[in-house]
């Protein structure tokens, strides 16, 4: 059956899955983040660890209980995500980044907590790295690396210019927009691309199930190119 086939696919594979938002501190009370619950990537890391994967989960800050048996690596901002993912990366198979990463961050982050004033307070921001992309170029030939793209219109186009410009090998596409659909909620409406061009559209599946269908898609991917 189903659970019989599914229970050695990532058998000896080691896995680096990123999840949940990243914090960017502005003084010590108070930081920038996003909605992401962590809930996809986590439901990915455990699926992984079922299917035989020895699992790192690099998490930003989530209420979610850390999954059992998998290696978890605890990070706050972009940047530390970034160092924690170049790391673990040089010994992957496979990087799933499903993290919703801030793309900005505040220029100057202050010692003590800044006091109220009279007038506005407008904070400078400064790009993040861009982690997928940074790490895609020092990707050797059998490794494989699968991006998200969280969008709230035109998903599929958007999508496909990610995978090319992070040179992806895969994309899961998340229609954020659609009732069920993204950061916060327990399913997820994906659409999987492939480098080729080769589109996989799901329905509205609970994160445990996308999650499986991902690993799936990405064996596949893995059986066909290498
Ligand atoms: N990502 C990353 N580093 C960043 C920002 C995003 O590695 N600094 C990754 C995310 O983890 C995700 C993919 O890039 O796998 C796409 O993230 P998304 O926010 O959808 O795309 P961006 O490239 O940031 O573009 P935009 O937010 O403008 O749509
Ligand atoms: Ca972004």
């Amino acid at each position: 059956d189903k659970h019989f086939n599914r229970s050695q696919l990532l058998q000896g594979k080691k896995v680096v899955i990123t999840a949940g938002p990243t914090q960017e501190k502005i003084d010590p009370v108070r930081y920038f983040t996003n909605q992401s619950s962590g809930k996809m990537g986590y439901a990915i890391a455990e699926a992984a660890k079922q299917l035989g994967a020895e699992v790192t989960l690099i998490s930003g800050p989530t209420s979610l209980q850390y999954p059992s048996g998998v290696k978890v690596v605890a990070i706050t901002s972009a940047e530390e995500m970034y160092h924690a993912v170049d790391e673990a990366f040089t010994h992957s198979d496979i990087l799933i980044k499903a993290a919703a990463v801030a793309d900005y961050t505040p220029k100057v982050v202050y010692d003590q907590k800044r006091k109220k004033q009279q007038d506005e307070w407008s904070i400078e921001m400064e790009r993040t790295v861009d982690i997928l992309q940074t790490i895609s170029t020092k990707k050797s030939p059998s490794q494989v690396i699968v991006g998200f793209a969280a969008e709230s219109e035109k998903v599929v186009e958007y999508a496909k210019k990610k995978l090319e410009k992070k040179n992806l090998d895969l994309i899961v596409a998340n229609n954020i927009s659609e009732v069920g659909s993204g950061f916060k909620g327990d399913t997820n409406q994906i659409t999987i691309i492939h480098r080729n061009g080769e589109m996989k559209p799901f329905p509205l599946l609970s994160k445990q199930e996308a999650a499986f269908r991902i690993l799936e898609e990405t064996m596949l991917y893995m059986k066909k190119v290498h």
